[in-house]
């Protein structure tokens, strides 16, 4: 006999391996409708989930069918995104529901290369997204979206129109001033520059905007944290010991401006030869884990260092515009998945079990 109750214990006790570690998925069930041999179940997400809503059906189908044989399940899974609060005390801008800043404390550890895979990745998800490059002194992003010649618009003198490319909105310090006049600004011009631009542009409306750092956790970084509502940051790092020294300072330096570090990803962990497919830890081994369990953050994903990253970053079209189902584009969509996920247990306790909250009108404490 089919019950509301049983089938929720039943999914309530199994874990789902295209589900995020930690969630569990029977608190995002919004209705149940059983009639005779045919069942409902809606999910609704918190997190963007296109790529995994195959999956998740396949083996909730199977979850369901094993302990009811042939009933007919009609599964719905919808994602629903909010805003989370933003810790810093300052306004949050009307247009962007969450900013996630990318940081690390060393350079060249591939922050600019996360920044943009990652929005891509959640794009690709299903999200709308936007990505600023807050390097004054050396933004790539223009670049990695292949238009590094592109200059902004403003239809009104006052606001600046972000770019478009591969499906994400973009603005650059890059697209407005030349690199050596940046270069010559101190941090106090620097930091007011950045501030103008977060503000001055006008995103349309966007579920995420991803915010590329520059290294290190100076002028730029603290103005970032005070003055723009950030809601979240991730921190990327190699495995090696100093990049992780490094990684350190940037997680304590978001501890002290209370934004929470929603995880680590590990780049460039491994080394695949593509003469003969061997795979070596050039950079060590299990660095991010190891950060991760230290400081208990979670370990978002791990991407190995790949040529193909390098070329098609340097050819404008990155890895995840190039080809959404590679396997490195699944890295980076399961990163953003995992990112997201983290971000709704910050924004609100789920461990509960509140099962049929009603996500659309729940707002965050
Ligand atoms: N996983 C990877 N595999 C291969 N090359 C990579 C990978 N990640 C980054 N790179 C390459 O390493 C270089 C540095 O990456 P990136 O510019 O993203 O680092 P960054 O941390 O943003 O640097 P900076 O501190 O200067 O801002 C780039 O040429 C990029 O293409
Ligand atoms: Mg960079």
């Amino acid at each position: 006999m089919l019950e509301q109750q049983t089938l929720l214990e039943l999914i309530g006790s199994r874990s789902f391996a295209s589900f995020p570690a930690n969630l569990k998925l029977v608190d995002f069930i919004t209705q149940t409708d059983i009639k005779g041999g045919s069942v409902e179940v809606d999910i609704r997400l918190p997190f963007p989930c296109e790529g995994l809503i195959g999956s998740l059906k396949e083996e909730l189908n199977a979850c369901l069918s094993e302990k009811w044989p042939g009933a007919n399940f009609n599964i719905v899974i919808k994602q629903h995104l909010v805003a989370y609060e933003t810790k810093a005390g300052v306004a949050p801008l009307s247009q962007v529901k969450n900013i996630i800043a990318v940081a690390s404390g060393k350079g060249g550890v591939g922050k600019s290369t996360t920044s943009v895979n990652l929005a891509l990745a959640l794009q690709k998800e299903g999200a709308k997204v936007g990505i600023l490059d807050a390097d004054i002194y050396g933004p790539s992003i223009p670049i990695m979206l292949g238009i590094p010649e592109a200059r902004p618009t403003s239809n009104d003198k006052k606001t600046i129109l972000p770019l478009n490319a591969h499906g994400i909105e973009a603005m650059s310090i890059g697209f407005l001033v030349d690199e050596k006049q940046a270069m010559v600004w101190r941090g106090p011009m620097a930091s007011s520059a950045l501030q103008q631009i977060v503000r001055d542009t006008q995103w349309g409306e966007l579920d995420y905007l991803i915010i590329d750092l520059p290294p290190g956790t100076g002028d730029i970084q603290l103005t970032m944290a005070q003055k723009i509502p950030v809601t979240a940051a991730v921190i990327v790092t190699t495995p090696q010991d100093l990049a992780l020294a490094d990684a350190k300072k940037a997680i304590t330096m978001f501890e002290k401006v209370s934004i929470p570090v929603m995880g680590v990803v590990e780049n460039m962990a491994t080394h695949i030869c593509n003469q003969c497919g061997h795979q070596e830890a050039i950079f060590g081994e299990g660095g991010g884990q190891y950060l991760s369990e230290d400081y208990d953050i979670p370990l978002l994903g791990q991407l190995p260092l790949s040529m193909s990253i390098r070329e098609l970053l340097d050819a404008g079209t990155p890895t995840v515009a190039d080809d959404p189902d590679s396997e490195i584009s699944h890295i980076y969509r399961e990163i953003a998945r995992n990112l997201t996920a983290n971000l709704s247990v910050l924004g609100k306790d789920f461990s509960k079990g509140a099962q049929g909250i009603d996500i659309s009108t729940w707002k965050p404490a």
